[in-house]
């Protein structure tokens, strides 16, 4: 059996590697860049090219393989459904989707669109439907948590159900090892409780020893300091929609299935601080 990781470079595709590594599942990196990950992971890994936007790469990307780890990547020109088909023409026998918490509700964004198209398409799923990343914290969020003290994002005063990437990828791992449980299932995966971004600004304080601010900008104040900044305005565009249902108080709700699934409880924010807390620290 070999699993495809692809996103193997992101915030959830690394750390669902980590997890078939420790349990020696065979698997293969799919990422854009195979020279630069060697020289970034070394031997460790067998890595593949992949790019979403660019179909000839997806033959040799399949070759050999029985399951993937699917993520939608960001950016755009995807030919995800050219993917999808070709991965069922392939028989793959599971795909483990990475989707978002209330999919079901947000029909314009491309989850809706995707899981559709892999049930229309007869693909056996899992859909992994999370929550927002705690990782967010040290990747788009990280630069000015480092450099200016600030968590800077137009979230207002709304609570998030933050989740940690390494309890998604225990939840995957589940399903890649227990099919039968799994497979044409949706699990929607939070961590325990939904904190606001004050709430993480203060623990962040506490366990980095620093003064973090939870400046709480308006959606325009963003934008034009972003912008000023010379961030992408497509990028700068989608931190906000990302931020706007929280802001309305909609990305609070907690569910249980992690801890149906793995018998364990989410990793609280506050573990995630302590972990990653080298990430933020100014040398
Ligand atoms: N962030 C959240 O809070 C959150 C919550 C729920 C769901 N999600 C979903 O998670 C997915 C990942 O989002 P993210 O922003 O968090 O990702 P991310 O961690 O920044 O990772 C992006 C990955 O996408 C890969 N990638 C980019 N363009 C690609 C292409 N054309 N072909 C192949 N791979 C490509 C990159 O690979 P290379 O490095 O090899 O280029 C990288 O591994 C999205 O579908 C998002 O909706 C995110």
């Amino acid at each position: 059996m070999t699993i495809l990781v692809t996103g193997f470079n992101g915030k959830m595709g690394i750390e669902v590697a980590k997890k078939l590594h420790e349990q020696n599942l065979s698997f293969k990196g799919a990422v854009r860049n195979v020279e630069k990950a060697k020289r970034t992971y070394g031997n460790d890994f067998a890595f593949v090219k992949l790019d979403f936007s660019n179909r000839a790469t997806f033959e040799e990307a399949l070759e050999g393989v029985d399951k993937i780890f699917l993520i939608y990547p960001p950016g755009g020109k995807i030919e995800f459904y050219q993917f999808l088909k070709m991965v069922k023409e392939k028989r793959i026998k599971h795909v483990v989707y990475l989707s978002v918490k209330d999919v079901q509700f947000l029909p314009f964004i491309h989850h809706f669109k995707n899981e559709k198209l892999i049930k229309k398409l007869n693909i056996p799923y899992t859909f992994i439907r999370a929550g927002y990343f705690m990782q967010n914290l040290h990747d788009f969020l990280g630069e000015e948590i480092k450099e200016n003290r600030r968590i800077f994002v137009p979230a207002g005063k709304g609570k998030t159900s933050f989740v940690d990437t390494r309890d998604l990828a225990e939840a995957a791992l589940h399903a890649f090892e227990n099919p039968a449980d799994h497979t044409n299932k949706s699990h929607i995966i939070t961590g325990e409780k939904a904190v606001d971004f004050y709430e993480v600004a203060d623990l962040m304080t506490s366990i980095l020893g620093e003064r973090i601010e939870y400046t709480n900008p308006t959606v325009k104040e963003f934008k034009s300091y972003m912008l000023q900044k010379g961030e992408n305005e497509d990028f700068v565009n989608v931190v906000i929609g990302i931020h706007f249902p929280t802001k309305l108080g909609l990305a609070k709700g907690v569910t249980y299935d992690f801890e149906k699934i793995t018998k364990s409880k989410p990793t609280p924010i506050a573990r995630y601080i302590e972990d990653y807390k080298e990430r933020w620290l100014r040398e």
